[in-house]
């Protein structure tokens, strides 16, 4: 008798489809959604560790079909930055998507999305100029026109992002409400190392002694969210110098910012009060990590007030 085979060879039960051409996936996509289905989307640039699979996981539980696209989009890359050292997987990549139950995987080629004749794209307004748009010019318009892209391929009714990406997931908020596309943009927590790192694709450029001085960026973030909560700090100023001394101290990590915003429009609060974000960059020898906290600051309506009123 032939034994059941539940995995294939490196993979599991085949079920699973992979499409490389847009026409193809969005053809799956009329059916699924022909048959009633409701599809969960999660865009990423492949190299999972466990924060995509949460987000993998999460649009598992809230929809039929699970649809993932692996794409390193070389649109949202700086001349200068690591578009081809980026780390690709594709065989461990679709082994872990099969196993956390995918329905269907977009591996498109860069000439698919940007035949030769490609000339349109989306303009991000101030929201992606500051913070990472500073550094990474023209970063959010490359993230914008290939999500719109792809939301448009893969037709789903949720897409699934995570608040690692603090400023991208505000960005992309902003597109889908200001070009009203029928998407529901579904935040994700940001999964942690055991010190407290944000998993990140880019970890992995890490030497031993830059992986351990990492940890001072979360370590960091949860001082000044101690420091708001129980020292009843409200001055940015000051917060900033203290979380600047935590992180610098006898380490090679090199600040490029440290922002207390609010949560949805990115502007700088002078203030402590209301939800701050509080975001920071900063780069280990060639290697640039991000990280953000938010914090709902204790003092209620006197302090919103106050707020406002020094704006
Ligand atoms: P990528 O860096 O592969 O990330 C894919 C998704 O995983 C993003 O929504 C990101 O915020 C989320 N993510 C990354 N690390 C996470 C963590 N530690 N915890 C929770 N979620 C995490 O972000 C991109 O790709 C690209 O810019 C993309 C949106 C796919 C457009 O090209």
């Amino acid at each position: 008798m032939a034994t059941k085979k539940k995995r294939a060879s490196g993979g599991g039960p085949s079920s699973m489809k992979r499409f490389q051409s847009a026409e193809s996936q969005r053809r799956y996509a009329r059916q699924a959604r022909e048959a009633g289905k409701k599809i969960g989307f999660v865009p990423t640039m492949g190299a999972f560790h466990k924060g995509h699979l949460s987000l993998i996981r999460k649009a598992r539980r809230q929809n039929d079909m699970v649809v993932v696209s692996i794409f390193v989009n070389p649109l949202q890359f700086g001349p200068d930055e690591d578009f081809d050292r980026y780390p690709r997987d594709l065989a461990r990549d679709l082994d872990l998507a099969r196993e956390a139950g995918i329905d269907a995987a977009f591996i498109p080629e860069p000439s698919e999305l940007y035949p030769p004749a490609f000339s349109s794209k989306v303009t991000v307004g101030p929201l992606s100029e500051r913070m990472c748009g500073a550094k990474r010019p023209g970063h959010f318009d490359g993230v914008c026109t290939v999500v719109l892209k792809l939301l448009g391929i893969v037709q789903p009714h949720r897409v699934y992002l995570g608040e690692k990406d603090a400023q991208q997931l505000v960005v992309l908020q902003r597109m889908v409400a200001d070009l009203n596309v029928d998407v529901k943009v579904v935040s994700c927590p940001t999964v942690r190392e055991k010190d407290g790192l944000a998993m990140s694709s880019r970890n992995a450029y890490l030497s031993p002694e830059h992986r351990e001085q990492a940890g001072r960026l979360y370590e960091a973030l949860r001082m000044a969210q101690r420091e708001i909560l129980m020292g009843q700090m409200r001055d940015p100023a000051k917060l900033e110098s203290r979380m600047r001394g935590l992180i610098t101290e006898e380490s090679e990590i090199e600040i490029e910012y440290i922002e207390m915003v609010d949560p949805e429009t990115l502007e700088p609060r002078p203030v402590l009060v209301g939800r701050v974000l509080i975001a920071l960059a900063a780069s280990l020898g060639e290697t640039r990590l991000i990280d953000n906290i938010t914090v709902n600051v204790p003092g209620g309506r006197m302090a919103e007030g106050f707020g406002s009123a020094a704006k």
